[in-house]
């Protein structure tokens, strides 16, 4: 996609930033899997698997209009969920695995930093209104099915060694972090429907400045 762009072009620029972020990103959570996988999720790596098939899938049968489209889509909830980390779960992360908390503290300040990039390589890739609806809600089902298929399996392999007590809880949390999630997604994604809509606007949360101001410099290889 880089190469299509004129030589001058500042995008271009951006995309490599976005290239070089998401890469340091998908290499920490790939350490993250690993030890899920050591800690019993043994259906996680197939369903990796079949994620990776889809987007070879993807990148193999559907436009370059489709799959930055589909970036673009995904690129919504980067900001959104920065926001739903930063500024409305403290209570629920309170006793979290810190190391685990700030993993996606760190990344999804990364996403707001580099909100736009998806948003205007699409329109560059001949993006429109209404296809962006249609794509954007496109690539939301097809996360969400991964994101479901991951957390069943997930919250069922932690079921089994809770007791029956521990098990209610755990129900009655998962419910509590729906609810809330749902509820926050369904106000914020109201401005996405609109035309207008950019990702240019949304105010960074405190907390995603600070850790950025904190990790300037750090060397995450
Ligand atoms: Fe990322
Ligand atoms: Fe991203």
């Amino acid at each position: 996609m880089r190469d299509q762009l004129p030589a001058d072009d500042p995008l271009r620029d951006e995309l490599a930033v976005f290239i070089r972020q998401e890469a340091a990103h998908t290499r920490l959570h790939r350490a993250y899997n690993q030890a899920l996988y050591h800690a019993g999720y043994d259906r996680l790596p197939g369903i990796e698997q079949d994620l990776a098939a889809e987007y070879r899938g993807f990148l193999d049968h559907k436009s370059l209009r489709w799959n930055a489209g589909y970036a673009q889509g995904f690129e919504v909830l980067g900001p959104l969920y920065a926001e739903f980390i930063f500024e409305h779960v403290d209570d629920l992360l309170d006793g979290a695995d810190a190391q685990v908390a700030d993993l996606w503290r760190w990344h999804l300040a990364e996403e707001y930093e580099h909100r736009m990039v998806a948003h205007q390589s699409y329109y560059r890739m001949g993006g429109s209104y209404l296809h962006r609806l249609w794509i954007t809600w496109t690539t939301l089902r097809h996360l969400g099915r991964f994101n479901a298929r991951a957390e069943r399996h997930m919250l069922k392999a932690d079921a089994q060694k809770l007791t029956p007590q521990q098990r209610r809880a755990s129900r009655k949390r998962t419910r509590q972090v729906h609810r809330r999630l749902g509820w926050f997604l369904l106000r914020k994604v109201l401005p996405v429907l609109l035309p207008g809509y950019t990702p240019a606007h949304l105010p960074m949360p405190a907390g995603a400045r600070r850790l950025l101001e904190r990790m300037d410099g750090m060397d995450l290889a």
